[in-house]
């Protein structure tokens, strides 16, 4: 990526962002490009970029782009001394955690994650003493003190083969309320849901007849997404190809035709022949896959955008390489424990 040339990146920037940019933002994004570029150059600098980066940035500046597993994979593979995280906190902490001698760099300090903060530490000390010796699966998008609580983290590409690797009778995953239900079913696992305080409602402690014993966060993006949406656009366009993150509601995973992470939807939508999509997800997904295959038609309910991932932008990445900001710094008793669960997925493949 860092051997773009000029016109190159003006290239892209006409015919990838959905020709939404004025000549004048064109050649400042160009600018801003170029100078990202010879630093990433001189600081052998790695940069990562999710499938929810806004086009003129997902096109031109990161050296990889992809979904959590494939980024983390990334991360764990690279012998550059500093990593750019283009996407959320709880990803450049997964990125630290696999490269602790590493400088690693989130352009924005407001990029969180509704699901991340929606569980602590606490929590899941907690739910380990109201189930003794169940094995407990954290869903990646958590913050690096609740990993280390874990004994496994998975993504939304590899969360069914994380719970049955486990060969386990009964499992607690965490956090995602969706996330739990939908691979519950897709492993033939029942489900309850414990409150804050410890209770399960009608199941006591020690009722581990339950398979699956989930946590009550969601996505704020795709919580959104309903059943009534999908009917709409069919009944416009009956042969849409309804694609859903596993992060939305079962009625809609339901409701839809294909489910899976973000690598798995763009290649779904590369193996369809489809004439349209209606894609179930963050918006910037859909900009950047309707740039990569303009002969097929992207259905978007655009306006949700993940706030988070919003944050980060061209000039952010650029302030960066040029401060050295945010480095991300873990404890290294949380880090030791931490990195031992997203260890185990990776094993996994
Ligand atoms: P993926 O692992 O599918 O890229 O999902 C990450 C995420 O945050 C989805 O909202
Ligand atoms: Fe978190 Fe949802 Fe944003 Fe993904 S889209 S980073 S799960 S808030």
């Amino acid at each position: 990526m860092s051997t773009l040339t000029r016109s190159e990146v003006v290239h892209i920037l006409r015919n990838k962002t959905g020709g939404l940019l004025t000549e004048e933002q064109i050649q400042y994004k160009t600018g801003l490009v170029e100078q990202i570029l010879e630093l990433k150059e001189s600081m052998n600098a790695l940069i990562l970029g999710h499938n929810y980066m806004k086009p003129g940035l997902f096109y031109t500046v990161p050296d990889y782009c992809g979904d959590s597993l494939d980024l983390c994979r990334k991360a764990a593979q690279t012998d550059k001394d500093y990593i750019v995280f283009c996407g959320v906190r709880f990803m450049a902490e997964t990125a630290k955690l696999l490269n602790p001698d590493k400088i690693v760099l989130l352009p924005s300090q407001k990029a969180g994650c509704s699901l991340a903060a929606g569980i602590t530490a606490e929590d899941v000390k907690t739910l380990r003493k109201q189930y003794p010796g169940v094995p407990v699966v954290t869903y990646v998008n958590t913050y690096a003190d609740v990993k280390a609580e874990s004994d496994i983290c998975c993504t939304s590409s590899n969360a069914a083969a994380v719970v049955d690797s486990l060969n386990s009778d009964t499992v607690i995953f965490l956090p995602d309320e969706y996330l739990a239900i939908n691979i519950a079913k897709e492993t033939g696992r029942q489900i309850v849901f414990p409150t804050k305080n410890g209770q399960s409602g009608k199941h006591k402690d020690t009722d581990l007849d339950v398979q699956m014993i989930g946590w009550k966060a969601r996505c704020e993006v795709h919580e959104k997404f309903t059943v009534d949406d999908i009917k709409q656009v069919r009944k416009q366009f009956p042969d849409t190809y309804v694609l859903a993150h596993p992060e939305c509601s079962p009625e809609v995973v339901a409701a839809s035709d294909y489910s899976g992470s973000t690598n798995q939807m763009i290649k779904a939508v590369e193996e369809s022949d489809a004439q349209q999509y209606l894609l179930l997800t963050e918006c910037a997904m859909g900009d950047n896959i309707a740039a990569m295959h303009p002969e097929k038609e992207m259905l978007r309910l655009c306006s949700v955008r993940c706030p988070h991932m919003n944050e980060i932008t061209l000039e952010d990445t650029l302030a960066a390489l040029q401060n050295k900001q945010y480095q991300i710094d873990i404890p290294t008793d949380i880090a030791q424990r931490a990195r031992r669960a997203v260890e185990r997925m990776i094993a996994i493949g």
